[in-house]
C-alpha cells in the first residue's frame, strides 16, 4: 500500500522532487468503514492552487478516486462495490459511507466517466452552462481550457442543450483540430497564434453571448471585448495564474459596466444538487454512443505525479485520468 505526498511547497511549476512515494502499513478497517483498492485517481488544476498552502506537507493529498471494496464493516458496502471517494493519491483507502458514494455502473457507460462527465468535471460545465450562464438555444458560446476535462464536457453539453456556435480556445493546433473534429466546437482557436481577442472577433463577427471561462487573464479580456452588450460570463477557474504565471483580473474588467455584462463565479462543490439532473441527462446520450467522456489516460501509480505536471502543462486531451 502506497501514498504520495508532497514534501515541500512549489514555487512556481511544480516538479517532481516535491513528491514522495511512501509505503504504508496494510489497512484494516474499523467498524463503519471499508477497505476501498482505487482503480482511478483523477489529477486536477485546483490541486496546484492547493499545494501553495492548503494541502498538508508529508501527508497523502486530498483528490476524487473510484476504488473497489475490498472488505467492509460497514452494512453500505460488500466487497466488490465501487464507490467514488476524496481519499486522494494512494493505492488504497479506508472509506466511510458518509464521506464517500457508490457507484452503480451502467450498461455502455465506462466506470470511467464518473471521474469526467458525469463526475465534478462535467458537473462543473453543467453548473456553469445552465445554472450559472442559463445558455439558451441558437446563442454563440466560447469556452477556455476546451480541450480539457471540463472544456470538452462544455461543447458536448451546450450542443446538447441547442448552442449554435461553440468557440474553444487551448494551447495547441492538434487540440484545436481535435476540438473541432472529434468534440464537436465549430471553431478552436489556438491561443499560442497571435491576439486572442483578434481571433475571438473573428470567429464570432456577431459577437459572444456567452463565456465560459476556465482560464482567467488574457482569455477573460479577450472575451469582454467581444461579448455582446448583456452578455454573460460564467468564472469556473483561472488555470493560467495557478503557477503564478499572471493576474486573473484582466485590465478592461471596467467594460463590464459600459457592456452592462454579467459575471458570475460558482464552485462546483456548492451545486451538488444539479448531480442527479446531470446524470439523468447524458446517461442515454453516452449509452447510445452519442456523447463520450473525453479522457486522457495515463497507466501506473507511479506515474500519477507525472500525469498531473503534463495536465498543468496541457498534454492533455479531455479528463486526465491514472489507471491503476
Ligand atoms: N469552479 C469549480 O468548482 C471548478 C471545478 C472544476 C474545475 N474548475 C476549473 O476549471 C478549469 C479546467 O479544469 P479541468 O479539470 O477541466 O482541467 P483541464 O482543462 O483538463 O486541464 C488544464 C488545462 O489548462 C490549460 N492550461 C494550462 N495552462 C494554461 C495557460 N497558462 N493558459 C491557458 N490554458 C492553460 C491546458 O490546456 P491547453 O493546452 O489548452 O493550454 C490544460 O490541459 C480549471 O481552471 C479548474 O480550476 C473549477
Amino acid at each position: 500500500m502506497r501514498q504520495i505526498h508532497l514534501t515541500a511547497r512549489p514555487d512556481g511549476v511544480p516538479t517532481s522532487e516535491l513528491f514522495a512515494f511512501v509505503d504504508t502499513p496494510d489497512l484494516t478497517p474499523p467498524p463503519g468503514a471499508a477497505l476501498v483498492e482505487n482503480l482511478w485517481l483523477s489529477v486536477d488544476p485546483y490541486m496546484r492552487e492547493m499545494m501553495d498552502a492548503g494541502s498538508e506537507l508529508n501527508a497523502p493529498l486530498e483528490g476524487r478516486a473510484l476504488g473497489r471494496v475490498l472488505s467492509s464493516h460497514t452494512p453500505e458496502y460488500t466487497a466488490g462495490d465501487v464507490v467514488f471517494h476524496r481519499g486522494g493519491w494512494r493505492t488504497h483507502a479506508l472509506v466511510r459511507p458518509q464521506d464517500s458514494r457508490l457507484i452503480e455502473p451502467v450498461d455502455g457507460v465506462p466506470l470511467s466517466a464518473h471521474l469526467g462527465i458525469l463526475g465534478g468535471t462535467g458537473l462543473s460545465a453543467y453548473v456553469g452552462l445552465r445554472r450559472v450562464l442559463d445558455l439558451q438555444p441558437g446563442e454563440t458560446l466560447f469556452v477556455s481550457a476546451a480541450a480539457g476535462g471540463v472544456g470538452t464536457a462544455a461543447a458536448r453539453i451546450a450542443k446538447l442543450l441547442g448552442a449554435g456556435r461553440v468557440i474553444g480556445s487551448t494551447g495547441s493546433g492538434r487540440k484545436a483540430k481535435h476540438l473541432v473534429d472529434t468534440v464537436g466546437y465549430d471553431v478552436a482557436i489556438n491561443y499560442r497564434n497571435g491576439s486572442l481577442t483578434e481571433q475571438l472577433a473573428a470567429a464570432a463577427p456577431d459577437g459572444i453571448d456567452a463565456y465560459l471561462d476556465n482560464v482567467g487573464g488574457d482569455h477573460l479580456s479577450a472575451a469582454i471585448d467581444v461579448l455582446k452588450q448583456n452578455g454573460r460570463i460564467a468564472w469556473c477557474g483561472a488555470v493560467s495564474t495557478y503557477n503564478h504565471q499572471a493576474s486573473a483580473a484582466p485590465g478592461n474588467l471596467f467594460d463590464i459596466v459600459e457592456k452592462e455584462l454579467r459575471l458570475e463565479g460558482f464552485l462546483v462543490s456548492n451545486n451538488l444538487d444539479l448531480r442527479p439532473e446531470l446524470i439523468d441527462f447524458l446517461t442515454p446520450h453516452l449509452q447510445f454512443g452519442a456523447v463520450q467522456s473525453d479522457q486522457t489516460v495515463v497507466d501506473g501509480f507511479e506515474h500519477t505525479v507525472e500525469a498531473f505536471l503534463a495536465m498543468l502543462r496541457g498534454e492533455n486531451l479531455g479528463k486526465m485520468l491514472v489507471r491503476l
